[in-house]
């Protein structure tokens, strides 16, 4: 298992017209990554920089394509007012193209999105979120699917440091222009 992947920042200067795009992707796109997507959509729009941000997520299984986040997700991100409007889709191998930057959940679906890139192209853009959590543990954002509301809690805690941290380090790497 590979526990030293290291975030990988594309950095470009990004503008209103060229938006910094990110992709959030795990198993079924119902809870990990659409709560991903929902908080960190909160908090660029809470910095003011709603327009420089594209943000999306992904499920690397086709099991759930249209659906609403899980209920557990939406309920857990309304207690923090972020709300889950994305509808599940699967990631295609153009997103490993389009988007700037791929965070993956877990060690599982890192492999899943690599199998995605056959040249070998994109691999630079693919990370584990919790590369950026400060206590990164295993690394992996534990699937909650099967489990109570108190992981889909202890979910939304990881998802959140580790958007936060993502997004302190984008910060500092670019360059915003007008
Ligand atoms: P997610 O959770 O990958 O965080 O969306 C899961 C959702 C559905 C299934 C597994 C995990 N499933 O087996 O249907």
């Amino acid at each position: 298992m590979t526990t030293d992947i290291k975030p990988a920042i594309p950095i470009r200067t990004i503008t209103e017209k060229h938006p910094y795009s990110i992709c959030f992707v795990c198993l079924g796109n119902i809870c990990r990554s659409p709560t991903a997507e929902g908080v960190m959509q909160h908090l660029v729009t809470k910095a003011g920089l709603q327009s420089y941000f594209h943000i999306d997520s992904a499920g690397t299984a086709s099991y759930h394509i249209g659906e609403l986040p899980d209920s557990k997700s939406r309920e857990v991100a309304g207690q923090h007012n972020v709300i889950l409007r994305s509808r599940a889709r699967q990631l295609r191998s153009d997103d490993l193209s389009e988007f700037d930057l791929i965070l993956a959940m877990d060690h599982e679906n890192y492999s899943d999105i690599l199998a995605l890139d056959r040249k070998n192209l994109f691999s630079d853009k693919v990370a584990l979120l919790r590369s950026f959590d400060p206590y990164p543990n295993h690394m992996a954002v534990p699937d909650p699917y099967y489990g109570g509301l108190d992981g889909f809690e202890k979910v939304y805690e990881i998802i959140r440091r580790s958007c936060s941290e993502l997004l302190e380090v984008l910060e500092t790497h670019i360059e915003f222009e007008s």
